[in-house]
């Protein structure tokens, strides 16, 4: 099978066994036919974080389950969302329905039940601020479990599913609280600009669609995975003299007295924004975002991943860590 077309960096990418299955029990049918012919399993959702190989050995699951409802809890709203449901449509169903708590997630590509395992997050919320619970599906013996959002150990851009769960488990459900009171999360400047007085959840994903727009490529345009390096938690000290060399840096004290710097700008100011390199290249307006011009593959990718991030190490002292997943 191939999945070239699949991956939203357009890697060229050859599994040997496909399925993408609609049903719990068929999923449970996937997992226990590839344990039972030793194969190894890959887990896929919309492919738009991962970094494929050329080739994927065993087999690749996509869950397609699709099936989605909400429950009036009180003043919260919960909605249980299958694995296989796209992010990005069920943010603006709940929007248009005027519930509170994903409008700044809209344009997250991707699928539901890969969004725990990074925990996705912009303009100020992450996932696991909405999170109540995630269903898993055991790859050892098909067994289903909620595990808490303490189960999940969510942290920036990571989570058990990145650690000690990663490749034990298969994100079947989620359970996300909503509300039906406003709850405007406004710190991001550029959105709070564009708002009204009194916006509405809506008001507030379509703006946020927006922002990411004029600053992030399409991939279905311009191939690539969202941000390729994680913002980086540096010391207070690190932060301190780096500040006073250079005071427009942006940077976001942490509870924790480190400080999260921007990699875009850190990329940025190495004059590294809209530089070539082969079939690769640094988005001309998120030095952030690695984009693919065609032709290239993973291997030559992180090369240049590798080059961009040991001239940030040279130029600044900070060592910058990939954000999408390498399979
Ligand atoms: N900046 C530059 N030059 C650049 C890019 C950024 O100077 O080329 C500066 C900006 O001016 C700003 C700061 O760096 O002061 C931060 O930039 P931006 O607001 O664009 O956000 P980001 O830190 O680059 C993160 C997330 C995005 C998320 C946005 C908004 C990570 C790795 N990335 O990007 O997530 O949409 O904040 O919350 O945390 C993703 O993960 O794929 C992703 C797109």
């Amino acid at each position: 099978v191939d999945l070239s077309d699949a991956n939203t960096l357009r890697l060229p990418a050859r599994a040997e066994c496909f399925a993408a299955p609609e049903t719990l029990e068929a999923l449970a049918a996937c997992v226990r036919d590839a344990r039972e012919q030793g194969w190894a399993l890959n887990l896929l959702g919309g492919s738009s974080n991962v970094l494929l190989p050329a080739r994927l050995k065993g087999a690749v699951i996509r869950p397609r389950l699709k099936q989605w409802w909400l429950e009036t809890r009180d003043d919260a709203v919960m909605v249980y969302v299958g694995a296989g449901v796209n992010w990005h449509s069920l943010v603006m169903t709940l929007a248009q329905r005027g519930l509170w708590g994903v409008e700044n997630l809209a344009l997250i590509p991707g699928d539901c039940g890969a969004a725990p395992v990074q925990n996705i997050g912009a303009y100020g919320v992450e996932l696991s601020d909405v999170l109540e619970g995630v269903q898993v599906m055991s790859r050892q013996d098909e067994t289903l479990t909620w595990l808490s959002p303490d189960e999940c150990t969510f942290g920036y851009r990571d989570s058990v599913f990145k650690r000690s769960l990663r490749d034990k488990v298969i994100i079947t459900r989620l359970a996300l609280r909503l509300s039906r009171t406003a709850r405007p999360v406004l710190g991001y400047g550029d959105l709070a600009r564009r708002v009204s007085q009194q916006p509405s959840s809506l008001e507030i994903a379509q703006r946020v669609c927006e922002i990411r727009r004029e600053k992030l490529p399409d991939p279905a345009q311009l191939p690539n995975a969202g941000s390729f390096f994680k913002n980086p938690l540096i010391s207070a000290d690190k932060a301190e003299k780096l500040l006073a060399r250079y005071p427009n840096m942006p940077n976001f004290p942490q509870a924790d007295g480190r400080y999260k710097i921007a990699a875009g700008w850190l990329i940025d100011r190495c004059g590294l924004k809209g530089a070539r390199f082969g079939a690769f290249g640094v988005h001309e307006h998120q030095a952030l975002v690695l984009v693919h011009f065609g032709g290239g593959d993973r291997a030559e990718l992180l090369k240049v991943a590798e080059r961009i991030a040991a001239t940030v190490e040279a130029r600044f002292g900070i060592a910058l860590e990939i954000e999408p997943r390498c399979l």
